[in-house]
């Protein structure tokens, strides 16, 4: 930014600020408590004679979440509140490609604002510290660096439109179980070198203009009333001037609340005037107790977000839903987020020609997944399944046959009891009891699989495609383990013995158990909740329609007792979890004690290959770039991502010598032949450090 823009801008914030002190000056405290609390389930009151609107807020982060009741969680049941529904934000992260991140936050923010909305409650930004957590597939990655890389472009896509991403949930709701009550005990080091710097970077680079406060506690304090993280951490040490917005029933203290850096109570009850912050806090003020002031700058900032928004100058943008466009970059960021993970033999892709017949055999070929999750739940407009997007490629003169295979449990419709309601009982959330069978549903497997491995022999192309489902990967949900559901891992062994080239497919919002087949199997692709267009990326990439380029934005350990939240810490008990792993967290806990992953962070294979040759570190001014080539060897075009981990030169006393950490990477996209030189701009302190540039975090290529 020039000198003269970046002073031009903060005049006109200058500006902003006053004329917004001078509006909450003109307020009585009734119309300003109706601004600082819910007073419908997804908004604030408005103050009607000085024009001021209500806040009107809508989930989430795949779309903009359907129109619900002011008043109760059943949902209006309208016409006009289909969406655009979007890859969710692993998916996203697997394409590591920052201007696909811009993209779909644009996409985000043109809708909400096309359907009214002056807040959108994401992204979820939360680090995956275990691979249990229900909400995963809401979250970027195990790793701050490229959370906050594809986070940054997100947030400011979204903005663009006029409409705050709210950033969730401040700080470490890693584990769903309990969330309203668990304590997280870590260290402070770990937390403010781990899990802040990605809600700093998005906060303070990115410019959101909100945050959501996480439900769990930190050091005694519920996070939405925390003092320690709103006024010490985000208010005085970060600076940060955006509205700061509870979870929904995470407040549980009027004083607390009062005096922390909140300033908006939202929860999901309708006793609104009861709220801590609604007619307990007007009391308190009134008798003394709680100074006024703190209102008039809680209502301050919340009046400076709508200025910033536009919200009461008529210069808003107007924004759309449903396009073309829209739709046109879902698919494309469901395209680059496929990632093969196996291709042996080069049985992928599979070939169109000359196939007279396909078998696709599993549950997730068939089910939408667009209506579940929790609050990230949409009405979509539509959903290409991987068997629609399968036959609409073949075209009709292949016959295409499906078998479930397994049996899911029926799909989640529209219930008449809504979660939501009552999401404050029992503390929030659970852990999955681990999957016992009924006589009658074991039976009903068997016929199925007994169907599944009776067709499998007819067919010239088999493909399965399993995994999980919303019903695992949910909020208020962990998992209590990694084991793929509804008795598949039999399945999946007993077809590729029959068919051992049998195309396998997961999908899911998180990593599974893999052990007892992938040996047997010479592919395996893997696709998260893709958005309306994911079925068809994934049938493009099956057939060659379209080179994957996605890399894994986590680790894929064997099992979970792999991950160090389960061996070293403590995760998923309903009091508190310790963080004792400490920074060992993900690749950095496998790499340092050389522990095997199923998949390593970072992997992800192409139809074509490339070489990475010629490294050398350049500085430019402040900035340090590792610059190499990259030449495209095989007969595809194609993506790479090049990533860079630094590690300590020497061994540090205490630590193990592979700890290492991503500091840079870059996509780019390749002609056969085609050689392109990569700069890749490195982050923080490289005194002492060795650079490792690779494909994967263990498919090192090049050591400076
Ligand atoms: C979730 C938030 C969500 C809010 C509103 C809460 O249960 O934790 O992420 O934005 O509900 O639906």
């Amino acid at each position: 930014m020039t000198d003269m823009k970046q002073e031009q801008m903060e005049k006109h914030e200058a500006e902003l600020w006053g004329q917004a002190r001078q509006l909450a000056k003109a307020l009585t405290l009734d119309e300003k408590i109706g601004m600082i609390h819910g007073a419908e389930l997804f908004r604030t009151k408005g103050v009607k004679r000085l024009n001021i609107p209500p806040l009107v807020m809508s989930d989430g982060p795949v779309g903009v979440r359907q129109e619900f009741q002011p008043d109760k969680w059943s949902a209006m049941g309208n016409t006009d509140d289909y969406v655009t529904y979007l890859p969710c934000n692993s998916a996203l992260a697997s394409t590591w490609n920052r201007k696909l991140a811009q993209e779909e936050g644009s996409v985000l923010g043109a809708e909400a604002r096309g359907r009214g909305k002056d807040v959108i409650l994401g992204p979820g930004i939360n680090l995956k510290r275990s691979p249990l957590c229900g909400r995963n597939f809401e979250y970027f990655s195990e790793d701050p660096y490229l959370t906050k890389e594809l986070a940054v472009p997100f947030v400011q896509g979204v903005q663009k439109w006029d409409v705050a991403a709210c950033v969730k949930h401040f700080a470490v709701n890693n584990q769903e179980t309990e969330r309203l009550w668990m304590e997280v005990k870590i260290d402070e080091d770990v937390l403010r070198n781990l899990y802040l710097p990605a809600f700093y970077d998005v906060l303070k680079k990115g410019g959101a203009y909100a945050v959501m406060g996480a439900y769990n506690k930190l050091y005694g304090e519920h996070c939405c009333q925390s003092g320690f993280l709103l006024n010490e951490v985000l208010e005085n040490q970060w600076r940060y001037d955006g509205v700061v917005i509870s979870d929904w029933g995470g407040v549980h203290d009027t004083k607390a609340a009062a005096d922390s850096r909140l300033d908006i109570e939202m929860s999901v009850t309708s006793n609104f005037d009861e709220y801590f912050m609604a007619l307990p806090l007007k009391k308190a003020i009134e008798e003394g107790d709680i100074s006024e002031e703190k209102v008039d700058e809680k209502v301050t900032r919340i009046l400076a977000l709508m200025m910033r928004l536009h919200m009461m100058d008529g210069n808003r943008e107007t924004g759309t839903y449903n396009t073309e466009s829209h739709r046109r970059t879902a698919l494309k960021v469901a395209r680059e987020s496929v990632v093969l993970l196996k291709n042996q033999k080069g049985c992928l892709p599979l070939s169109s020609q000359g196939v007279r017949n396909v078998l696709v055999i599993g549950d997730n070929a068939n089910r939408t997944h667009s209506n579940g999750g929790g609050s990230a739940e949409i009405k979509a407009l539509y959903e290409i399944t991987p068997l629609m997007g399968i036959k609409k490629l073949l075209g009709g003169n292949v016959q295409v046959d499906y078998v479930k295979g397994y049996e899911a449990g029926s799909e989640k419709g529209e219930s008449e009891v809504n979660w939501q309601e009552f999401s404050l009982e029992n503390g929030g959330g659970a852990t999955n009891a681990a999957s016992c069978q009924s006589q009658e549903s074991a039976k009903a497997q068997e016929t199925l699989l007994k169907e599944a491995l009776k067709m499998a022999p007819g067919y010239d192309q088999v493909i399965f495609v399993g995994g999980l489902n919303h019903d695992y990967d949910c909020e208020g949900n962990d998992r209590a383990d990694m084991k793929l559901p509804y008795g598949q891992d039999r399945l999946l062994k007993e077809l590729l013995c029959i068919r051992p080239d049998m195309t396998v497919v997961i999908m899911a919002g998180s990593p599974v158990e893999m052990g007892q087949w992938i040996s047997m199997a010479d592919s395996l692709v893997w696709c998260w909740y893709g958005g309306m267009e994911g079925g068809t990326a994934l049938a493009e990439v099956l057939y060659g329609q379209v080179n994957p380029s996605g890399h894994l934005p986590e680790s894929f350990y064997k099992t979970h007792m792999d991950c160090s939240a389960h061996c070293v810490g403590t995760f998923g008990k309903p009091d508190f979890a310790e963080y004792k792993e400490g920074m060992y967290v993900g690749y950095r806990y496998l790499d340092a004690y050389r522990i095997e992953p199923e998949f390593c962070f970072g992997h992800g294979l192409s139809y074509t290959t490339f070489f990475c040759h010629g490294g050398r570190i350049v500085t430019e001014g402040e900035d340090t770039f590792l610059s190499c080539l990259v030449t495209n060897t095989g007969d595809r075009e194609g993506a790479e991502v090049v990533q860079v981990y630094v590690r300590p030169a020497q061994e540090e006393e205490g630590k193990p010598s592979l700890f290492q950490e991503l500091k840079g990477f870059e996509k780019v996209f390749l002609k056969p032949g085609e050689t392109q030189m990569v700069f890749v701009k490195l982050e923080g302190n490289l005194d002492g450090k060795r650079i490792a540039v690779g494909t994967s975090s263990r498919d090192i290529k090049i050591l400076l």
